[in-house]
């Protein structure tokens, strides 16, 4: 299936084809005055432009050729050549009633057999989760379930930072303490933070950290064996953390797994002829001839030999090319990398690490603030542990839920709190940065989750309450003027995912779901329901009630936001 505005595009290109004009410029949309128009095409203006005629001219000729067509209740010109339209209410009708006989929704099925990486989360062992690596997993989570659902086959890689020198900070340090043995969780919060602070202020010391970087790479097997625990009990911690978010990764790779791919692969690179020394490093330049900024080399091995983010970066593409052989690899990583994502994606294409049609996405986001307008910060002023995040999201969804007469459980409150953090994380456009206000988020007024759940239970209630006197929705739409605005709007949906697929932008789903809990809003004060005489005008409203459900349902679980069932 495809939206109303997608077959109203295809029967209007055809018309404009008959005209001999090209059929793409048949474009139909949703009208931005619905006021005055379902629907509007804005072909006419570039068409008369191809054809060399008066765009008024050629509109007339395609109002002549739809006006005759049954599915339009209105055909109109407007201002310099726009087509406004309106459909007839029975094709509305047949319409809604195949998008409601649809599990799917309207929203077609992409069946190329295509494998989607997502690279997201990317927590670092031994450091506490930051902010950045919230917005990582909530929104990688999501385009992983979006692209799901769309049907591509799909691969969340949560890409742990496993192999850097934080990794020999922490291995020097147990030497320097003399620990043997196993080290626990706690542990470890203790001894990197105070490994990494002296290595910070003695350059010695930093050397010693290199050092055993450099030996565990190496692949010496003590170090391995230590690296190896304080690894695992690290990654029983993060599945802990990403288990209370909703958030879910099909692999658990890390930097480190990239490992046995980095010299062979440096070896081919070689030969290839693409690499250089510099200053005692191997790189490969990246630059291309209408660069306009300046654009450093990607380096492989530091003049020690020691591999880089970069290296790991790399190998972890070969991994992924010769394990799945994807078709895409999307990186949800903080804005910042954007650079360094530049110069992988031009260095693995130089060295032919992917086939040209693989599609390399960096998908960047924004940060989230403070009020302060500065990264966000716990009050006291250090990072925000993730777990002390959701404990405070859901202490302040049970204030807000006692304070609107709602059950306060914990439950309930633990669904409420993620949908707000969720949702105020994903409904903003990607690349912007935003303000992290736990009280307005909780809120259950105005764009947030926590008022989207909520409609959707109420309707749920509303459900309920209508099959308890034995009425039931219909399958078939009888509307009045009244229950179109939701009916179209219900009709849309394809075209919001398409859009969200096409540009990794989960904040149209978000902006969708509002409009239609806003729509379904006003469709409530408007129309009788319960109380609604006509049968078939009641079963169609009921059904309209069911529809909305689902398609909020739909869309919030693609988003990773779980609906309670009562509230
Ligand atoms: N661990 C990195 C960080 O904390 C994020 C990893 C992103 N993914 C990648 N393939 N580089 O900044």
């Amino acid at each position: 299936m495809t939206s109303l505005a997608g077959k109203l595009s295809e029967i209007v290109g055809k018309a404009f084809e008959e005209q001999g004009l090209p059929a793409e410029l048949g474009a139909v949309r949703v009208s931005d005055r619905p006021d005055l128009c379902q629907f509007q095409c804005n072909g006419a203006m570039a068409a008369a432009k191809v054809a060399k005629k008066n765009p008024r001219e050629i509109a007339q000729g395609l109002v002549d050729l739809l006006s005759r067509n049954d599915v339009f209740a209105k055909v109109e010109i407007a201002g310099p050549g726009f087509i406004n339209l309106d459909v007839a209410d029975e094709y509305l009708q047949d319409h809604l009633g195949g998008v409601s006989a649809d599990d799917r929704a309207g929203v077609p099925v992409h069946d190329l057999d295509e494998t989607v990486i997502l690279d997201y989360g990317g927590p670092n062992i031994a450091k506490p989760m930051h902010v950045g690596h919230l917005r990582s997993s909530i929104i990688g989570d999501s385009l992983r379930r979006i692209l799901k659902f769309t049907g591509y086959k799909t691969i969340g890689d949560v890409h742990m930072g496993d192999w850097g020198t934080p990794m020999g900070m922490i291995l020097s340090e147990l030497d320097i303490r003399g620990h043997d043995g196993p080290v626990t969780m706690e542990q470890l919060a203790e001894i990197y933070p105070q490994a990494a602070a002296d290595c910070k202020a003695d350059p010695e010391r930093m050397e010693q950290a290199r050092a055993a970087t450099k030996k565990l790479q190496d692949g010496d097997e003590e170090y391995t064996k230590r690296w190896r625990q304080f690894i695992d009990i690290s990654v029983e911690g993060m599945k802990k953390n990403f288990d209370a978010l909703g958030v879910h990764f099909d692999e658990w790779k890390g930097e480190a797994d990239a490992h046995q791919f980095i010299a062979p692969m440096i070896e081919a690179l070689k030969a290839e002829g693409i690499t250089a020394i510099d200053d005692g490093a191997l790189i490969i330049d990246v630059t291309q001839p209408d660069d306009k900024k300046e654009m450093p080399p990607l380096i492989l091995l530091k003049s020690d030999g020691a591999v880089m983010y970069s290296t790991t970066d790399m190998g972890t593409i070969v991994d992924r090319v010769k394990s799945h052989d994807p078709d895409k690899i999307i990186y949800i990583v903080d804005q910042r990398q954007s650079l360094h994502f530049e110069q992988l994606f031009r260095a693995a294409r130089k060295g032919g690490l992917v086939c040209e049609d693989v599609e390399l996405t960096f998908a960047g986001f924004g940060t989230m603030n403070g009020k302060d307008g500065k990264p966000f910060k716990t009050r006291a002023g250090g990072v925000m542990r993730l777990e002390d995040l959701i404990s405070d999201a859901v202490q302040k969804a049970r204030e807000r839920l006692k304070e609107v007469g709602l059950q306060d459980e914990f439950d309930i409150a633990q669904k409420v709190a993620l949908a707000a953090i969720k949702f105020a994380d994903l409904q903003n456009q990607r690349q912007s940065d935003y303000v992290f206000d736990l009280f307005k988020m909780t809120s259950f007024e105005g764009k947030t989750g926590p008022y989207l759940l909520y409609q959707a239970v109420r309707i749920q209630s509303l459900l309920k309450k209508a099959s308890d006197q034995g009425f039931e929705a219909g399958k078939d739409f009888v509307l009045q003027d009244a229950d179109k605005p939701l009916a179209l709007l219900l009709a849309e949906l394809p075209d919001h995912f398409e859009n969200t697929v096409k540009n990794y932008t989960p904040h149209v789903l978000c902006d969708y779901a509002y409009k239609l809990a806003q729509a379904f809003s006003s469709f409530y004060g408007n129309c009788h329901i319960l109380s609604e005489e006509d049968e078939h005008v009641r079963a169609s409203r009921l059904a309209l009630c069911a529809q909305t459900r689902k398609q909020l349902i739909m869309v919030l679980d693609v988003l990773g936001i779980e609906v309670p069932e009562r509230m």
